[in-house]
This record gives C-alpha cells, structure tokens and sequence, in this order.
C-alpha cells in the first residue's frame, strides 16, 4: 500500500480511550470502581428520557428524522430562538467539528486557550488549519491575548465558558468588551457546556450575544445533553447562532446526525425540569462537601462554576492517579495539562463522594504528600 496520509493528520496524537470498567476490576483488582473522571451525571438520566427510549425500540428499522423537527422544535421554544437558528448534533463535538468544516480552510487560524476542552484543536488540524494556542492566565482565559493574535486568517475563537478543565468562568461584563473589539470575520464559538451548574449571575444572555451582532463578531454558543441531562451515552448537543451560519452548518452536517433514539430522549429530558433540578441541586450539594473535606486533608481546592473541580494535592498528580485507581475510584491528572500537582474531580453521588474522599485521604498518606 502507499497510500499516506498528509503530515498534519499523521501528527495528530489520538483521543486516549479510558478503559471499560470490566477491564479496570480485572487488571487493577478492584470491586465496582467508581468513575468521577469525564464530568457526567452521576444521577443516570432522566426516567422520562429511558421510558420515551423505549417506545421507540419499535421503530429502529427507520432512518431517524434527519431535520430533528420536534427536537429543534422544543429547543428554540425554550430558549427563545426560531427554529432556523437551532442545529443539534451528535453531541456538541459535532457541532464543533460542523463550524470548523463549514468555516476553516486550509491555513486559516483558529484561536482556542491552553488548557481548554481538547477537541478543538484537534479538529482544526484535521482540517489542515492554523492552531493559534494561548495560555490561560491565572487558570482564566486570556482575552487581551486572543483579541492581539488575531489576525487576518482568524476564522473561529474557541471560549469554553467554563473552562474544561479549570472550571473558571469569564466575568460576564469582560466577554461583552471582548466580543465588542472582535472583528466581523470573525465567528466567537462560546462553548456552554457546563452553563447549567454556572450562578446566575455567571451567566451571559446568549439570546441578545446572538441576535445584537451588529458590527462585531458573530457568537454561537455550544450547549450540551451530556452534562446535567445525563445522556452523555447517547450523544446529543446543540448550537444556538445566527440562521446563515446555521444555514452554513446543515450543508456539512451528516444528513442523520442524531440517531432516533437520541433524539426521543433527548427531547423528553428537556422537559423533565424535576430530574434537571435534582441534578442540579445535588451536584451543588456534593461540590461543597467534596471541597470542605479536601481541604480537610490539607489539598487546596479551586473554586468551580461546573460539576468539577481541581485539586492540588501538593505531590505528583499522576503517581496520586495510579495510586486512586488502585482503590477503584478513577479521577483524572490534570499533569499533562502542566498543572503537576493538579488533579480533576467530578462531583459523584454521595456515596461515590465519600469512597473518594476515603481513597484520596488513603493515597495522601501512603504517598506522603500532605503532612
Ligand atoms: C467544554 C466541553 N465542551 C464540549 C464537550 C463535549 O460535549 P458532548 O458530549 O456534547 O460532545 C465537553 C465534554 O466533556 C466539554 O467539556
């Protein structure tokens, strides 16, 4: 065969799989691990969502509804959008990986923060553009750094808003001003994924950033079903934009881009307020548990507008990581991200909660890190 892929594909370095759960009993000898790695719902899904999966079981010889009609339907009525300004995808990664396609050629740059959620990135050198990547300042993104690297290229300005994985969020007024000074050609992406744990007050009017663009950049903003709608399994987000760069994403999307079992429950967990509510209570609930009783243990606690949070844990994150999963409980290491002593925690049910504290205070001790 001597068919090669260009350079900038071969370089990319794969997304690491985490391993099943199955897998982890067998090789780390553990019993029901428990996973607080990759910011889920540790409350299932909504009892609405599984009952609307099942009664449409019947129907899985049909290709799903490629315009998403209801779905699309109930998101713009909730969010005060029209139709034609809603595109759902397989997950929001979708819709990043549609803006990208729709917008980036070839040598044109994009502009995303370092550390951010890593797909984006990811998909831009896929599509053989520029990556123009800007440390975070102060675990924040650093808007005076993005508005002076822009340059005539510049297509997209990627904001995770929070950030994934410092869990920060902008100060409202600083996102207006930014987006004030970003030129026209230019498309802000605010990825919201983690918008539904943020404080009101954290919070941006998305409706008026899309519609009152006059003059300035353009804004879409990332919502996701992974996060306190519990149906990360079944992949479903949506983008909330302007209807010509909606129109821009239906030409690249796939046409069945929501299977049809995402998209009944989907629709079905946006209604249900009371499993969203619940979630949202009990995840704010544990953050200030887990948060109290790691400093407890003599770690610093950063403060978080998400279902996650850092820990310093005041010695190697990675060796802390290994020595977590030997006692079942999986967290992540936040030393790849440069943060050496930092790990990521996902706020678990209470149970999971406490069998984390337990594991981390057994870890600290074995490994000597806090006195
Ligand atoms: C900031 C951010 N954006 C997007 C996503 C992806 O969401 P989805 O499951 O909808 O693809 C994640 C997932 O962790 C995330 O952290």
């Amino acid at each position: 065969m001597k068919i090669e892929a260009p350079e900038y594909i071969r370089s990319i370095v794969p997304y690491p799989p985490g391993k099943p759960m199955d897998e982890l009993e067998r090789e780390y000898g553990v019993k029901n691990p428990i996973k607080l790695a990759s910011n889920e719902n540790a409350w299932g899904s909504s009892p609405k969502a599984i009952a609307a999966i099942r009664d449409a079981l019947g129907n899985l010889n049909r290709y799903p509804d490629g315009s998403n009609f209801y779905l699309v339907q109930a998101i713009a009525g909730k969010f005060g959008f029209s139709p034609d300004e809603v595109v759902v995808g397989n997950g929001s990664d979708d819709i990043i990986e549609c803006l990208v396609k729709a917008f980036v050629q070839p040598g044109d740059e994009v502009i995303t923060s370092h550390p951010s959620f890593l797909m984006y990135q990811k998909v831009v050198q896929v599509r053989g553009g520029v990556n123009t990547i800007l440390p975070l300042k102060g675990m924040r993104h650093n808007l005076d750094a993005i508005l002076s690297h822009i340059t005539d290229k510049t297509r997209l300005i990627f904001l995770d808003n929070p950030n994934n994985p410092t869990a920060t969020a902008i100060k409202p007024t600083d996102l207006y001003n930014f987006l004030s000074s970003v030129p026209e050609s230019v498309l802000v992406v605010l990825d919201e994924a983690y918008v539904d744990f943020m404080d009101l007050e954290q919070q941006v009017d998305i409706y008026s950033l899309v519609h009152n663009s006059k003059d300035r950049c353009g804004v879409v903003a990332l919502r996701t079903f992974s996060k306190a709608y519990g149906l990360a399994g079944l992949r479903v987000g949506f983008g909330l934009m302007g209807s010509q760069v909606a129109e821009m994403l239906h030409r690249v999307r796939q046409p069945f881009n929501v299977n049809q079992l995402a998209q009944v429950a989907a629709l079905a967990a946006l209604e249900d307020t009371e499993f969203y509510q619940q979630t949202l209570d009990k995840t704010r609930q544990g953050m200030v548990w887990l948060q109290n009783e790691v400093e407890k243990l003599g770690c610093r606690r950063y403060l978080s507008q998400t279902n996650f949070f850092l820990v310093d844990v005041k010695g190697d994150a990675t060796a802390l990581y290994e020595a977590m999963l030997h006692k079942g409980v999986i967290i992540r290491s936040m030393k790849a991200y440069g943060y050496t002593n930092v790990i990521r925690i996902t706020v678990g049910t209470e149970e999971e909660n406490h069998r984390c504290i337990t594991a981390l205070a057994e870890c600290l001790t074995e490994l000597s890190y806090v006195a």
